[in-house]
């Protein structure tokens, strides 16, 4: 069976907890997108060109979640991520996850547009800026990681606009995709609904 899932959506939304939940429930096999940029864009922080970097990429390289999830490689991720031959280097590894037998769920920000256009699902995962920025401040402060609530959020606008405005695959919602706004809705209420539009996809 090839079902795919394509979920796509800004900075802290909830897109990740959706798709690990979603991959678990169905048995689906679970990409996270952003590792591959923040990869590239860890790499470049250590003085790589960009393209040497996605091209130099190694599975080892997606493996170390502490050094990938800070707010600088973040940035240096959507940085990387404007670049027409970044991205390029990085397609064929997605398309040929979303391929695989038993299926799989993507979440990035191009999924449902350019990686996988015709995903069995599409969502696109949204939230306020506030919102948003308030939730990455709480996870960066658990992690022991000091920045400020100001800063947090600055940062979250500064990729949203990076990304969306970007002329290579920016961030926007697939035309049939299913928007979910999570600014006021619990993670449980968010994934109901995702559920109740697999189960759907899939008794059809
Ligand atoms: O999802 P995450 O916050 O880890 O993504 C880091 C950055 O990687 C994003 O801000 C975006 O610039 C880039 N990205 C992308 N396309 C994807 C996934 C991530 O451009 N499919």
């Amino acid at each position: 069976m090839i079902f795919t899932v394509a979920i796509d959506g800004p900075a802290a939304a909830g897109k990740g907890t959706i798709s690990k939940a979603v991959a678990q429930d169905y048995g689906l096999a679970h990409l996270d997108t952003g590792l591959l940029y923040r990869a590239v864009g860890w790499r470049v922080l250590q003085g790589e060109a960009p393209v040497a970097a996605a091209m130099a990429l190694e599975a080892g390289d997606l493996s170390h979640d502490d050094r990938l999830r800070t707010p600088e490689v973040a940035q240096a991720a959507s940085e990387v991520a404007v670049l027409p031959e970044v991205r390029e280097k990085l397609l064929d590894f997605q398309r040929k996850f979303a391929r695989r037998d038993g299926g799989a769920v993507l979440d990035g920000r191009d999924i449902g547009t350019v990686i996988c256009p015709d995903a069995d699902v599409k969502l696109f995962v949204t939230a306020s800026a506030d919102a948003r920025a308030e939730r990455r401040f709480l996870e960066l402060e658990a992690k022991g990681i000091g920045v400020s609530r100001a800063q947090v959020l600055a940062d979250v606008q500064a990729r949203d606009a990076r990304d969306s405005s970007r002329d290579a695959a920016p961030m926007v919602a697939a035309e049939d995709a299913v928007t979910i706004d999570t600014t006021n809705m619990s993670i449980e209420a968010a994934l109901d609904r995702v559920r109740e539009i697999i189960g759907l996809k899939l008794q059809a």
